[in-house]
This record gives C-alpha cells, sequence and structure tokens, in this order.
C-alpha cells in the first residue's frame, strides 16, 4: 500500500513540491489530507487530483465559501482543524506551513504516534525541546525536510552523534552575499525575496536575504541532532551544491550533494529508510566547475549573531527571537520599516524579554505573544521616530 501523507500548508512551495513527489511515486506515496490558509482556488484542484477525504482551512470565510462547493469533504477550521488533521490516523503528516502555527499541529501529530516530515522549522526554534521529547516519548521519528538537516541526517546514518567533531551548515549567502551593508538600506521585499539559487515561499527567501534563516536552522540543527550549539558552524557555499558536511572526531567529514531542489529532501523523508529508484533529476557532476567556502560575515549579517545569542540564552528565547523576527519580516513585506531595521527590532525584543525556562506549551505560547507585542511596539516606536 502506498504511505499515506497528510499534507498541511500544501498550497505553498513545500506543498507543491511534496504533491510533485507524490505524483511521481503513486506506488510509494498517496495523498491522504490536505490543507491551506485561504488559497481555496488552489485547494480546489488539489482536491479534484487527490480526493482527500479531509481539509483543513485557516480562514474561516474561506472555509465556508470551500465547504458550500465542496460538501463531499470534511472541512476542518483553524488552528483547531489543523491539528485534527494532524491527529487523523495516517503514515505521515509533512508539515510545510510557515512560522509559530505549525508548534501545535506538529506536537498533535506525535502525540497521536503519526510520524513528521518537517520543513517548518520555526517550531523547532520556539520549542526543539518539546517537541523532540514528544517524539521520544511517543517513539515516534521527526524527519528532516529542511535540505540541510535533510543532508545531516543523511551524513550521520549510521553514525555515533559522540564521534561528530562539527556540523557544517551551509548557506548560499542569499541575495545579498558580498554587498556591502550601507547599500542595503533601500533594497524592496521583491529583490530580498528573489533567491539566487532556491525557489521558495516569501517569508523564507527575505529569511534567506537576512540570514536568519541559517541562524534559525543552527537552533534547528542543535535540537533535532542533539548536538550542542559549539559543534555547529555555518559555512557560506554559494552555489547550493553541497547541502551540509558532517566532520568527524577522525578528521574525516562526508558531505551531502545534490541538485537544488526541494523535491529530493521531501522524497528522501516521505519514503524513508527506502531510496526511490528513479530520482526527478541527477547532479551532473561535470558541469560543477566551482566549489567554493567562505566564512559568514557577522557584521553585514547581524541576524546571525542574534540567533546565536538567543540560542546561548536558551529557554524561551528561541520563541522570543522567532515571534520577532516573523513580526519584523511582515512589516518588512508590508512596506512597514526597511530591511535594515528587521535585525533591530528582533535585538530590541531579544533584549527586553523576559527569558525563562521552556517548560511547557504554555510557557513557550505566553513567550511568543509576548514577543510579537514587544516587536510591534518596537515598528510602532521607530516609525515615530
Ligand atoms: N520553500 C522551501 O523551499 C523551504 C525549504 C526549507 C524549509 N522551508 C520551510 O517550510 C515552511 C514552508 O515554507 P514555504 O516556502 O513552502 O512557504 P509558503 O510557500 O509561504 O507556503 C506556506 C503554506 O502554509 C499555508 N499557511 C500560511 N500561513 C498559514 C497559517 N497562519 N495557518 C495555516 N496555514 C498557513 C499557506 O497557505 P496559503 O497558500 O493560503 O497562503 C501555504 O499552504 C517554512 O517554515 C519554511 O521555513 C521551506
Amino acid at each position: 500500500m502506498p504511505r499515506r501523507v497528510s499534507i498541511l500548508g500544501s498550497t505553498g512551495s513545500i506543498g507543491n513540491s511534496a504533491l510533485e513527489v507524490i505524483r511521481r511515486y503513486p506506488d510509494k506515496l498517496a495523498v491522504h489530507t490536505l490543507s491551506t490558509h485561504s488559497d481555496i482556488a488552489q485547494l480546489t484542484q488539489q482536491v479534484e487530483e487527490f480526493s482527500p477525504a479531509h481539509v483543513a482551512i485557516m480562514d474561516a470565510e474561506a472555509a465556508k465559501e470551500f465547504t458550500q462547493q465542496h460538501p463531499a469533504c470534511t472541512v476542518h477550521v483553524g488552528i483547531e482543524g489543523l491539528c485534527a488533521l494532524a491527529q487523523l490516523d495516517t503514515d505521515i503528516v509533512l508539515c510545510g506551513v510557515v512560522g509559530a502555527v505549525g508548534l501545535r499541529p506538529i506536537l498533535t501529530a506525535l502525540e497521536h504516534g503519526n510520524q513528521v516530515a518537517l520543513a517548518n522549522k520555526e517550531p523547532m526554534v520556539m520549542a526543539g525541546e518539546l517537541i523532540m521529547s514528544t517524539a521520544r516519548k511517543h517513539d515516534v521519528q521527526v524527519l528532516p525536510v529542511d535540505s540541510e538537516h535533510n543532508a545531516i541526517f543523511q551524513c550521520l546514518n549510521g553514525h555515533d552523534a559522540s564521534g561528530v567533531y562539527k556540523i557544517h551548515l551551509t548557506a548560499s549567502g542569499g541575495p545579498f552575499y558580498k554587498q556591502p551593508r550601507e547599500t542595503l538600506a533601500n533594497v524592496a521585499p521583491e529583490q530580498a525575496a528573489n533567491h539566487p539559487t532556491w525557489n521558495m515561499g516569501e517569508k523564507i527567501s527575505i529569511d534567506s536575504a537576512t540570514l536568519m534563516n541559517k541562524g534559525l536552522e543552527i537552533i534547528e540543527a542543535m535540537w533535532l541532532f542533539d548536538v550542542p550549539l559549539e559543534k555547529i558552524q555555518v559555512v557560506i557555499h554559494p552555489q547550493s551544491i553541497i547541502h551540509s558536511l558532517v566532520e568527524f572526531t577522525d578528521g574525516s567529514i562526508l558531505a551531502h550533494l545534490g541538485v537544488t531542489d526541494m523535491t529530493l529532501p521531501i522524497q528522501y523523508a516521505l519514503t524513508w529508510p527506502e531510496r526511490v529508484d528513479e530520482p526527478m533529476a541527477r547532479l551532473d557532476l561535470t558541469t560543477m566547475k566551482d566549489i567554493t567556502f567562505d566564512a559568514p560575515d557577522f557584521a553585514q549579517f547581524p541576524c546571525l549573531s542574534l540567533a546565536l545569542e538567543a540560542a546561548h540564552k536558551g529557554g524561551t528565547a528561541g520563541a522570543a527571537l522567532n515571534a520577532a523576527n516573523e513580526i519584523a519580516v511582515e512589516a518588512y513585506r508590508n512596506h512597514e520599516i526597511p530591511f535594515l531595521a528587521i535585525p533591530e527590532i528582533v535585538q530590541t525584543v531579544l533584549n527586553d524579554a523576559a527569558i525563562v525556562k521552556a517548560t511547557s506549551l504554555a510557557v513557550i505560547l505566553q513567550a511568543d505573544t509576548e514577543a510579537r507585542a514587544a516587536a510591534k511596539h518596537a515598528i510602532a516606536t521607530l516609525n515615530m521616530s
């Protein structure tokens, strides 16, 4: 029987790549459920193609309209709707929504014994310890979809984590790599979202331009692989051919290479531990004339230092960092603040946040709420000055 896949965020970039993978391997994978925030036109096309019995729609108005048009489909609404999908008996829940909203559905899936394929990194930054302890408690896997983490997962396969000397997390450098910081004052969101090597949703593309994305990924890697912060190092690799490397205590370094296409890590996570025979695309080694590495420039990209600061602080600092960044990026996308104000807002929130131990979901969500309010206040103050 094909493995049943529940896709949270099927109308997004990850969701669409996952559907491509499922179309390609119908003997191995089948759509079980789908979800969207509000793009019911696209969801309708997906439902007509894959006929899931259940869908979830975040936006209540959109859900009402969709329900009238599709009486045969069970429609779940809002965050409770996403959690309802996550707890249905299924083989794997692919979390491809963007932002903190994925946290509760991820925990729900794990609590109900459903494996999670994780693209949605923000919940790991907020609550990595809680997510991984929930997975252990219910004896289920969290399979990394983020290309770097999927690469590390593959390099670590069969190796004892105690033998890891360093994880080298690769970063393309984003659209502004080597561009002097002072020239970035007036960059438009459309420029920032124009990633040189990956085609992704707008929020992660802007996070890649500030390098906050790499900062979030450092924290994600700490929790996923249970390695201390000191063992994770960012390396700029503009060609995005090597998706990350693991260096072992004996000096050996294993790297994962692959095409710059998210269908590859999605396919691996969904079919793990099997490998498919025919991939969507193969890497032609003879076309690779340049493979370069560079150290990140922390002064040019302060978001990277802010993420390290949050990782050092621990507790609810990850939730505060993520919430402040989500609000700042949204304000930037809405042309309310300039590009260079994103790290300023995050820094202000991190400085002022009362960091406590992340002992429960309630504590983490409280930190998230407070940081969002603080970020909005910092944006208003900035705009008044
Ligand atoms: N894109 C990539 O290549 C990539 C690579 C690695 C990791 N990731 C991570 O994967 C996640 C998804 O990224 P993406 O680029 O696929 O984002 P995206 O293209 O913006 O898609 C997000 C999906 O989530 C839905 N959604 C958005 N906000 C929601 C909310 N508040 N409640 C419920 N559903 C919501 C969207 O619905 P609508 O269509 O209605 O807006 C869409 O289906 C992010 O956490 C990102 O960091 C992405």
